[in-house]
């Protein structure tokens, strides 16, 4: 019997937008431990451009060719002989172990979780690498709680606009940095004060932070230890921060990293059920233009998280 037949996007070398190439591949057939998703959405993640472009290619070489993508929202089309956790039918989103930018993929279902029906599959597909980062650093690694100052730069952002939110949910007074087309955003979404960073320098505004949650990198979190209170923490997801300096200082700083169970997702998801959590989503784009949403995502300004909508094309 011949194979069904579906689009992906396929990268064969590193270079730029223009190695996402759009490709007729056979439909993949789940293992025992894995399921078929039929992919209604797919988040475009930055870590993604910066794969496609061999930045971490010393560190992790990548495998060719390849699927681009992680974050999913889709259907369950199909399970492995081995899944009880999943049915055929089930709404369901979460990480992916082998890409997202296709109409269908294989994934092992260690961080699928249900979606709700509350939420889009385009909103459930911001969820990984957005408000899973922004919760495992708030709360897992900062213990942010009731009270506390926080100050969150890139507020505006696929992950920084979920820090806001959850942050404020926490009940902490919340500060976020971004761009003037941002500030009314971010204020909406939960924070007390808004540092526009295109006119001010967050450290005339921002001090004695019990939390920061760096979400740029670069010149911002090197200026982000001097506005950490003695005792309090500096998170960054965007750059590897000084031990030496942090000691000096007397606060703690760390990497942050987020792999969460599909337990979290889930309750991530009833909170976007519940409209306490909100997804902000930029842009959206067909499959086929993928290197568009890439070129979007390299921007650094992508207002929210940027999306693939998928419609099933053969
Ligand atoms: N460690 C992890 O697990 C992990 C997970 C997810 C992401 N990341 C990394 O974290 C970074 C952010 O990810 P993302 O998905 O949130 O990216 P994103 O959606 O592209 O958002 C980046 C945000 O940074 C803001 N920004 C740029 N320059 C700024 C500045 N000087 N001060 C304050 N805000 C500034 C932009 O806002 P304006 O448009 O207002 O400038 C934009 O909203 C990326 O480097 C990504 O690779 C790491």
């Amino acid at each position: 019997m011949d194979s069904l037949k579906i689009k992906g996007i396929m990268v064969h070398q590193y270079g730029g937008p223009e190695v996402l190439q759009v490709e007729t591949m056979d439909r993949p057939t789940p293992g025992d431990k894995e399921v078929l998703v039929r992919v209604h959405a797919a988040g475009v993640l930055p870590i993604e451009w910066k794969i496609r472009q061999g930045l971490f290619k010393q560190m992790r070489p990548t495998t060719f060719p390849y699927i681009p993508g992680s974050a999913i929202a889709g259907v369950i089309e199909e399970v492995g002989a081995h899944v009880t956790k999943f049915r055929k039918g089930q709404e369901v989103f979460g990480r992916s172990s082998n890409g997202a930018y296709a109409e269908y993929i294989i994934t092992d279902v260690e961080r699928l979780a249900v979606k709700l029906s509350g939420i889009s599959f385009a909103e459930a597909a911001t969820i990984s690498g957005g408000a899973t980062t922004a919760w495992q650093a708030l709360f897992n690694n900062g213990n942010l709680h009731k009270d506390q100052r926080v100050l969150i730069h890139g507020a505006a952002g696929g992950v920084g606009s979920f820090a806001v939110q959850l942050a404020a949910w926490k009940g902490a007074h919340v500060i976020g940095t971004c761009s003037t087309a941002n500030v009314e955003r971010v204020k909406s979404l939960g924070a007390a004060e808004v540092i526009d960073y295109t006119s001010n320098r967050f450290e005339d505004f921002a001090e004695g932070m019990d939390l920061v949650l760096d979400t740029v990198g670069g010149e911002t979190l090197e200026r982000s230890y001097d506005v950490v209170k003695k005792g309090g923490m500096l998170l960054s997801i965007a750059g590897q921060p000084s031990q030496e300096k942090a000691r000096d200082l007397g606060i703690r700083a760390e990497f942050s990293n987020a792999l969460l169970t599909s337990e979290t997702m889930e309750e991530i998801a009833q909170l976007m059920a519940a409209g306490s959590l909100k997804a902000v989503i930029g842009h959206t784009y067909p499959l086929h233009a993928a290197s568009e949403a890439q070129l979007r995502s390299q921007t650094g300004h992508g207002q929210g998280r940027i999306v693939l909508e998928i419609q099933p094309s053969l």
